[in-house]
């Protein structure tokens, strides 16, 4: 099973935005996916918990519900979400302390491990607690950078950190770093852009840009992927198609009805 973090040194770049779009259309594609949202502050529960108070959560897990009870169902047969629950601030510590005990990440990897192809973690800003037990627990980490003026300066502080980590022996690799937010009209965003395409090596990166639209406000108000903000889903929302099939074989994940050769167009 695919671990996949979600994470960068800054916070407000577009992670839950990454995280819950990628699920979408990684799942969409026929993987198994569950996303865990792991940041007490309930980024991805944040806006659907307003449909209702919603029990079934990490926090739920934690305290030792199965996880067939916690999980919610979507739209997708399959995709699955475990929203973090209530985290008060003041319980961050204990919080960070069961995910990281036997009965927390640990298990909750064994126990989807029959059930998914993929688990995306969604992580709080920061390279904090969470954020760190998260990535020890995980195969694959991406990172959005937001194209904009000094953006890239936090790059480095993950890069280390994925460093330590695969210098302690831990199979942990950065799948890619994703260009948000961008501005193609904008000079100093395209600056941006151009000195991570000169920095970093092609391995790192993907072709896949994700430009800055209002309309990521309108779907992250209400907690959904932007395929899911109309019938006909706005054209905005093929960039993760996009990225989903960039990054599909950097996770060793290949699609069921994969079909070696071309296919004829005449039937
Ligand atoms: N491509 C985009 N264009 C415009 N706005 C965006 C884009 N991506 C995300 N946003 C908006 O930016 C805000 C922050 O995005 P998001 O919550 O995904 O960031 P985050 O990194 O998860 O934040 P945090 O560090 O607080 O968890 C949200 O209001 C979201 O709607
Ligand atoms: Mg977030």
């Amino acid at each position: 099973m695919v671990r996949l973090a979600v994470a960068s040194q800054k916070g407000g770049v577009g992670k839950t935005t990454l995280a819950l779009n990628l699920a979408f259309s990684l799942a969409r594609r026929g993987h198994r996916t569950l996303l865990v949202d792991t940041d007490p502050q309930g980024s991805i529960g944040l806006s659907l918990a307003r449909k209702g108070e919603q029990p079934q959560s990490l926090a739920g897990y934690l305290a030792g519900a199965p996880l067939s009870n916690m999980i919610l169902k979507t739209r997708l047969q399959e995709l699955h979400l475990l929203l973090t629950g209530e985290v008060s601030p003041l319980d961050i510590d204990t919080f960070a302390r069961s995910l990281a005990s036997p009965h927390g990440l640990d298990r909750l990897l064994a126990d989807a491990e029959e059930h998914f192809d993929l688990i995306v973690f969604d992580t709080p800003s920061g390279l904090g607690s969470v954020t760190r037990i998260v990535l020890e627990q995980s195969s694959h980490v991406l990172s959005p950078i937001q194209a904009e003026p000094l953006a890239l300066r936090s790059i480095r502080q993950l890069l280390d950190l994925v460093g330590t980590l695969r210098a302690q022996g831990q199979p942990l690799s950065l799948v890619a770093l994703v260009l948000v937010m961008i501005q193609m009209r904008n000079e100093a965003s395209l600056a941006v852009a151009q000195e991570l395409w000169a920095q970093f090596p092609e391995e790192f990166l993907v072709e896949t840009l994700i430009p800055r639209d209002p309309i990521f406000l309108q779907a992250s108000t209400l907690g959904v992927p932007l395929s899911l903000l109309s019938r006909t889903p706005p054209p905005q929302a093929s960039a993760f198609e996009r990225l989903a099939m960039e990054i599909e074989p950097r996770l060793g994940l290949t699609c069921e009805d994969a079909h070696e050769g071309p296919i004829n167009l005449l039937v």
